[in-house]
């Protein structure tokens, strides 16, 4: 028997941001499995409506009684006035939300400081920082009005180390680790927990976006040796999720065994 399929997350609804490719689609499958409802949110309709349908898929193949209902709902968490109606658009069986994972995450570039465009700064700031806090405000009312649910931000080995050509996306991470820790220490008289995921290299879209498009330079990123892939993340994610509800992984910090920080890791072993 799979360790994720806990009866503590039978019929359980997560929200998940980002949730169209990478650790969120990943995340939202395993919790498919697991007998969760997910609500699906992202930018891209077509892309969710496939992990949406995977979802579907993955529920059916597990067997499991539990869940099984799945939301594609479009989402730019940029866009304050999206996320203030984002209950409208979500079907009215799933609007009771027990674990929010705020995934939805980039960085552009490697610019040094003086150099990053205004543009650049302002949208990464928009999306892993003002995105992941109106979501949070969003659904934290919820969980203190019920006196339960759980937070779970998606922060990074860049929230705990800065590194060259990392400037603005280190520093966004920096913000969502010092939010997340504010937030655990407010909700320290509830039964709310609050987690932060601190990912090393993880192979997805992610560097593919960062070097606007070019596969060649992103695959450069894990020469040498073997990143973590989606889905490892998404195991930590469902396993803090599916923890008892006195436990609280408040930090998961996890690397590839050949990554030790930012900018030190072991090439020589793929
Ligand atoms: N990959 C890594 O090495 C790594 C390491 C540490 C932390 N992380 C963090 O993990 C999270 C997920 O990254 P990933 O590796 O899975 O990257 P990814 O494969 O590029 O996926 C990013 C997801 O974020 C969504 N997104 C981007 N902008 C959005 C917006 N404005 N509104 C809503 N959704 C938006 C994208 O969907 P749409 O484009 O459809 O909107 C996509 O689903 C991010 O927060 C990232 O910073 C990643």
């Amino acid at each position: 028997m799979s360790v994720f399929s806990s009866a503590r997350l039978l019929g359980k609804t997560v929200l998940i941001t980002g949730a169209s490719a990478g650790i969120g689609a990943a995340t939202a499958i395993l919790f498919a499995k697991a007998g969760s409802n997910v609500i699906l949110c992202a930018r891209r309709a077509d892309q969710l409506k496939s992990v949406a349908d995977a979802c579907a898929a993955a529920h059916k193949e597990a067997g499991v009684q539990a869940g099984g209902k799945f939301a594609a709902v479009t989402l730019d968490v940029a866009d304050k006035q999206q996320v203030a109606t984002l209950f409208d658009r979500v079907p009215a069986d799933l609007r009771e939300v027990d674990v929010l994972v705020n995934n939805a995450g980039f960085v552009l570039g490697v610019d040094k400081i003086g150099e990053i465009s205004d543009a650049d700064y302002e949208a990464m700031f928009q999306v892993n920082v003002f995105g992941l806090i109106s979501v949070t405000q969003l659904l934290v009312p919820r969980f203190k009005a019920k006196n339960a649910g759980h937070v779970i931000n998606l922060g990074s080995v860049a929230g705990r180390e800065a590194y060259v050509g990392g400037g603005i996306y280190c520093a966004t991470k920096h913000a969502v680790r010092s939010f997340t820790g504010t937030l655990l220490r407010e909700l320290v008289n509830t039964n709310i927990r609050v987690t932060e995921i601190q990912p090393g290299m993880v192979e997805t879209e992610f560097s593919i976006v960062r070097f606007r498009g070019d596969t060649s330079a992103a695959s450069k990123v894990y020469d040498g040796l073997q990143p973590l892939v989606a889905e490892d993340i998404a195991e930590e994610i469902v396993w803090a999720a599916a923890r008892p509800p006195h436990v609280n992984l408040a930090e998961v910090y996890v690397l590839p065994v050949n990554q030790a920080s930012p900018t030190i890791s072991y090439r020589g072993g793929k």
